[in-house]
């Protein structure tokens, strides 16, 4: 069979739990409160996050492979969950220290580790569930 090139994605499902409180420092309590209504409880709450890693590329002609997932699952499990997984992100973490740690930052700040690790002729899209109902995706 005669080699074709053709782009392919392959996506990779990971899971991780973590706590955390969303506000802003310099709001009031009020505007927090109503901003962010539970999620800004003082005492933190949990999510079971569900990640979805998506890479997309040129398939090898030799491998079949965009990406080996057994190679992605390593760099996932690594380089995220063994950082955030049963951590409280706003306390345990020096990514969320000083960013708000919504779904949408989580997502930014996965992608932009996981970048570093990822050959960078494939693209990356991450999609984090936070509920089954409600997930983010970056970049949009
Ligand atoms: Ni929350």
């Amino acid at each position: 069979m005669t080699a074709i090139k053709y782009k392919a994605s392959v996506v990779r499902t990971e899971h991780f739990n973590a706590a955390h409180r969303l506000g802003v420092s310099t709001w009031s309590d009020e505007k927090n409160k109503r901003v962010f209504g539970k999620c800004n409880n003082a005492n933190f709450h949990g999510h079971n996050y569900e990640l979805e890693v998506k890479v997309t590329g040129v398939v090898n002609d030799e491998t079949g492979f965009v990406i080996d997932t057994k190679e992605l699952s390593n760099i996932i499990n690594q380089e995220i969950i063994e950082r955030f997984d049963h951590k409280n992100l706003n306390l345990d973490t020096k990514e969320f220290k000083n960013l708000n740690p919504t779904a949408e930052n989580i997502a930014a700040v996965i992608y932009s580790i996981l970048r570093d690790h990822i050959a960078a002729e494939n693209e990356i899209k991450i999609k984090l569930y936070e509920t089954p109902r409600n997930y983010v995706e970056y970049p949009a």
